[in-house]
């Protein structure tokens, strides 16, 4: 028997989870509006926003789950990669209550529970898979052997996935996060009315960078023949960005399942809640022969179901910390 409760803070939200069993029985996810406005996530407002939500969010996920304080078996918390300033409120919380509580202490990593989400709820992927990990900070490609052997085959040279969404969303004049934004957009566009470079990358590796500026030039240069080419085009253009984005990504994942031989995919962070990747994943399975996993959506941008879901299999293989453990905002993968 084993009641987890589990705390994510890396960037901008704020989540508690409870785990019973391996059993998701409360996720509760407190967004902060106030970076919308700036075009990112301003890290000394996040950290202050998670001081204010901490307590609330830990209180409505113990009643959400009908459980109380005594009924704890562990404290799982993310402890990195993430804003140093947002993981110090969540590991810091997380140390003082299982100190007061008497309880263990699991560290998890965020990129590890973001692929760990798949085993939420079924159906499950069999090991060894493939997890195509896009999110704001990070786009990898990783091979899961088992629950704590993962290993990363491709990834980003410079931009994540998300930050090209949120990076164009900028350009075209739109609030952060911009990822959600351009996918609505892109629903009443055209995906070839404009053609962007794809990156020529070596092995299995992304660039976003390139493709950012392409996004800035082209638009500049379409603005002095047209002031109003954004707003005149906005629907076509976020089509073209999406598609532009998901061909990159599903044409290294494809490489790196016919390198590895493994027909068993999934995809997992923020940007796999993108319905245009979602699609052409889809498509991309029918034609490839795969079983893809696709998260529920809850479980696609940050929440603690993961962290909890993560905890848990830590929990069961008695891998615990120690009170001195501090939050890394780099964390080995
Ligand atoms: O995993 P996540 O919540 O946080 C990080 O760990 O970074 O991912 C956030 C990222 C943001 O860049 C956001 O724009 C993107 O996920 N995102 C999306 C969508 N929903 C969230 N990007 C494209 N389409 C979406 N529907
Ligand atoms: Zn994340």
């Amino acid at each position: 028997m084993s009641v987890i409760l589990a705390i994510e803070s890396s960037c901008d939200e704020t989540s508690v989870a409870i785990c019973n069993n391996g059993k998701i029985t409360a996720n509760v996810i407190a967004n902060q509006t106030i970076h919308e406005n700036y075009g990112g996530v301003i890290p000394e407002l996040a950290s202050r926003v998670h001081q204010q939500n901490i307590v609330p969010v830990i209180q409505q996920a113990l009643t959400d789950a009908k459980v109380s304080k005594k009924e704890l078996s562990a404290v799982a918390f993310t402890r990195g990669p993430g804003l140093l300033g947002s993981l110090l409120v969540g590991v810091s919380f997380a140390k003082s209550f299982a100190l007061a509580l008497d309880l263990p202490l699991i560290a998890v990593n965020h990129m590890h529970a973001h692929i760990l989400a798949h085993f939420i709820d079924d159906p499950k992927p069999a090991f060894p898979f493939l997890c195509l990990t896009v999110s704001g900070g990070h786009t990898q490609i990783v091979l899961i052997r088992s629950y704590f052997d993962m290993e990363i085959v491709g990834e980003t040279l410079d931009d994540a996935a998300g930050e090209a969404f949120d990076k164009t969303a900028k350009i075209l004049n739109l609030p952060y996060p911009g990822g959600p934004l351009i996918d609505k957009h892109a629903k009443e566009g055209n995906p070839l009315a404009f053609k962007f470079p794809e990156p020529q990358i070596k092995d299995l590796n992304y660039s976003f960078s390139g493709l950012k500026t392409a996004i800035l030039y082209f638009i500049r240069a379409q603005e002095k023949e047209n002031p109003d080419f954004i707003a005149g085009n906005l629907n076509d253009i976020c089509a073209s960005v999406q598609h532009s984005i998901v061909d990159i990504l599903l044409n290294k994942l494809k490489k790196a399942a016919q390198q590895y031989g493994i027909k068993e995919i999934a995809i997992a962070g923020g940007v796999s809640a993108n319905s245009g990747l979602r699609h052409a994943l889809q498509k991309m399975a029918g034609q490839q022969g795969w079983n893809v996993y696709i998260p529920a959506f809850q479980y696609c941008t940050d929440n603690a179901a993961m962290i909890a879901i993560a905890g848990y299999h830590k929990y069961l293989n008695g891998d615990f910390v120690g009170q001195d453990v501090a939050p890394l905002s780099r964390m080995e993968f």
